[in-house]
């Protein structure tokens, strides 16, 4: 199915910096009306927005304070999109968060929030509550689809962010609402969630942080802006339910998921 982006409204969570500033970018560049960046990051959202409205000429985009955790303050970043913009097509739950040494919290992000941030879109953009019906785009990983020693409770986040999304993005949730589910799985993006990625493995478990440095310096990486392009790609063209690889700044691909009758150990 071919969306186009022209004129359309996005809420992109966690796009103070890091990938979902590139995607807020990108989406305007490709003509999108309008964006709401949803983060916690005050100082760097206000600067992201400011930089965005001169980059972009005028009023495009607005910063809302938002804790993804905290489910109140998601809706009101709902809202507020809908009563400034006056519409919203577009939803990328994209805040997320490395770390399994504070992993409730790391669950609340990357998990509890995707599923609010995806109930909000059917309650407010859904055709079976009167709205047009979208696109949201549910920002898993590379892994999402395999096993990493060094962040299991990060590795388990993002697999379920793939079964949760693939199952939104059945016929029977497009029947009723009218909104595809996509998946984007980044591979190893250098940004702070990276970089960082070696303060926050699980404590007392030998050298899993050595562990967890080594295996993402073991794959390749990409600059932001190429997952951001690929985000482009996957919004005009993927089909609903589809899950797709962005990795070592190539253009993405979709990934087939096998049948589970075919798994059987042989
Ligand atoms: N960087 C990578 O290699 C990579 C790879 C695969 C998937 N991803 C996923 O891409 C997404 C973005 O990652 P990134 O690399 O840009 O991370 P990042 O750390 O650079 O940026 C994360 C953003 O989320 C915001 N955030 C954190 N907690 C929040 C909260 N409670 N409420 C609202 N906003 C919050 C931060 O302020 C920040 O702006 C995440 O879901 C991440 O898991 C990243």
């Amino acid at each position: 199915m071919v969306f186009d982006i022209k004129g359309k409204i996005a809420l992109v969570t966690g796009a103070s910096s890091g990938i979902g500033f590139h995607y807020v970018k990108e989406l305007l560049s490709n003509g999108a009306k309008a964006v709401t960046i949803a983060d916690i990051d005050v100082t760097k959202g206000e600067e992201s927005a400011k930089k965005l409205n001169n980059e972009f000429g005028g009023n495009k985009v607005i910063f809302v304070r938002t804790d993804v955790t905290k489910a109140d303050e998601l809706e009101a970043a709902f809202k507020t999109t809908l009563n400034t913009w006056k519409g919203l097509d577009i939803v990328i739950n994209n805040a997320g968060i490395m770390n399994d040494a504070n992993w409730e919290l790391q669950i609340a992000i990357n998990c509890n929030h995707v599923v609010n941030g995806s109930l909000l879109a059917i309650k407010y953009i859904g055709k079976n509550n009167g709205g047009k019906g979208g696109v949201v785009v549910n920002i898993a990983s590379i892994l999402g689809l395999q096993e990493l020693a060094g962040c299991p409770i990060y590795v388990g986040t993002k697999h379920f962010v793939v079964g949760l999304d693939r199952s939104f993005g059945t016929p029977f949730f497009y029947n009723l609402t009218g909104i595809q589910f996509l998946t984007m799985c980044p591979g190893v993006t250098h940004t702070p969630l990276i970089s960082e990625a070696g303060h926050f493995a699980l404590p007392g478990l030998g050298n899993l942080a050595k562990e967890l440095v080594d295996g993402l310096a073991s794959m390749p990486g990409q600059k932001p802006e190429s997952v951001a392009k690929g985000m482009i790609t996957l919004i005009t063209q993927g089909e609903n339910g589809s899950v797709w690889v962005a990795e070592g700044g190539e253009p993405i691909y979709e990934v087939t998921i096998p049948q589970r009758q075919t798994l059987r150990k042989k």
